[in-house]
């Protein structure tokens, strides 16, 4: 991301905190709930990639309904999993503009292991969320 993403990182931040749904710490909203609020900003409500926010990143946006059929049919769970924990660091041009949600979901008391437990289940119910959004081809 360079400055110029600035206006559109402030107005993702101010999508989801317009919704009180960010502030809930349980660790109980739904994948569904969860990419709206963070995600739908540049993959779109419908994950086709075409979010308000999109046009602001300096790079294509991937398709996220599209994630089996780029990988010969076979929904990559575990890869998606990283991509969005940021445990997969670069993207093909080595410079990653997805942010890193697995340091987000951990809030602001980041260091307990309840924290962690929470940022993972958030971060699996997000890649079962994307598993049904699959299409055929
Ligand atoms: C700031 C814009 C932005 C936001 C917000 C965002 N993404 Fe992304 N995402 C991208 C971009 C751009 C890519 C393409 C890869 C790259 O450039 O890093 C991507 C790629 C991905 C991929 C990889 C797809 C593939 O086939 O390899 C997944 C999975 C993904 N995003 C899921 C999510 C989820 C889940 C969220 C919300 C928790 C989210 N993204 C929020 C911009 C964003």
């Amino acid at each position: 991301m360079s400055w110029r993403s600035i206006p559109a990182v402030l107005c993702l931040l101010l999508m989801a905190c317009a919704n009180r749904e960010c502030l809930d710490t349980s660790g109980t909203a739904s994948g569904a709930a969860l990419f709206r609020i963070n995600c739908a900003g540049c993959h779109g409500t419908d994950a086709r990639g075409n979010g308000p926010i999109a046009e602001f990143i300096n790079a294509p946006v991937a398709d996220l309904t599209r994630i089996s059929v780029r990988n010969g049919g076979q929904f990559p769970t575990e890869r998606v999993f990283q991509v969005i924990d940021g445990q997969s660091g670069s993207s093909v041009h080595g410079v990653r503009h997805m942010p890193v949600w697995g340091y987000e979901f951990f809030g602001s008391e980041s260091d307990d292991a309840k924290a962690h437990l929470d940022a993972t289940q958030k971060v699996d119910r997000l890649v079962m969320y994307l598993r049904t959004l699959q299409v055929e081809q």
